[in-house]
């Protein structure tokens, strides 16, 4: 039997598309993988600096991951709630706030005003992933914010505070309630619960809040919280050699000046979400 010409091309060419899409795939995983490690590494990040805060932030991201399946949220928006719960408080891992955290005083007038600061710093730190995750940083920046529009730093009202912000301010404001700090007791189920409805339609969405207290709903936080209780930060095991061999050797800024500023001054932040 012989091949014509026009079939030996032919069957080259497949090969060559086939060759093609297995190279994007192989490109589409390794960068899924790279990704998935840079933001492994800043989790690690906040466990290495402040324990307490890496739990938190694990207990907060369970929570709002069964808001957002309860509210049938897609996967897109629980993916980005996920992000913006993991790294809520990534303003807060700096020395004076965490004195300002574990002190066992009470807060000062300074100290809060220390504090409220964190939503901004947290937004700027993660302003670089903005290119990637465009919701991240706005997610972060505006947890703080109340459907009243008495929140901060922007004063944001009802729908005009992103979702991922909407769906974290409960699940956060629950959590710091049931785990204390050192200057404040944790307080049972049923206060925190108290607060919760208390809020309902002023400081919070009102149909996140109604979700997250439907007994269903609340039995499911309730288990994960036990479970997250029963967690430790594993050691980390260094593995050797690469698990791919094309990641590439990349520029990225971190000295000023060079490929771009470091990020954007708070104000600036502050001034582009002001409404
Ligand atoms: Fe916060």
């Amino acid at each position: 039997m012989t091949v014509s010409r026009a079939a030996l091309a032919a069957a080259g060419a497949t090969a060559a598309a086939a060759g093609i899409l297995i190279r994007r795939e192989q490109t589409r995983r390794a960068t899924e993988r790279f990704a998935a490690a840079a933001l492994e590494t800043v989790l690690n990040a906040i466990d290495a600096n402040d324990p307490e805060t890496g739990a938190h932030v694990r207990r907060v991201a369970a929570y709002s991951l069964i808001l957002g399946e309860a509210a049938e949220l897609s996967e897109h928006e629980c993916k980005s709630i996920e992000r913006v719960a993991l790294f809520h408080d990534i303003g807060k891992i700096h020395e004076a706030l965490i004195d300002i955290v574990r002190d066992d005083q009470p807060l000062t007038p300074a100290d809060r005003r220390a504090i409220a600061k964190h939503p901004i710093v947290g937004a700027n730190v993660l302003e670089p992933l903005s290119g990637f995750y465009p919701d991240l940083a706005d997610g972060v920046l505006s947890h703080h914010e109340r459907w009243d529009g008495k929140g901060y730093p922007n004063g944001l009202k009802g729908r005009r505070i992103p979702l991922s912000a909407r769906v974290v301010a409960v699940a956060d404001t629950f959590d710091a309630l049931t785990h204390g700090r050192r200057y404040r007791d944790a307080q049972p189920n049923d206060v925190a619960r108290k607060v919760l409805l208390e809020g309902r339609g002023t400081q919070f969405d009102p149909e996140f809040v109604d979700l997250f207290l439907f007994p269903p709903i609340f039995d499911k936080v309730l288990n994960a919280e036990r479970e997250i209780g029963a967690w430790k930060a594993p050691v980390q095991k260094r593995r050797s050699g690469s698990d791919d061999e094309n990641v590439p050797d990349i520029t990225f800024r971190w000295r000023p000046g060079r490929n771009g500023a470091r990020g954007q001054p708070a104000s600036d932040l502050t001034r582009q979400t002001a409404r």
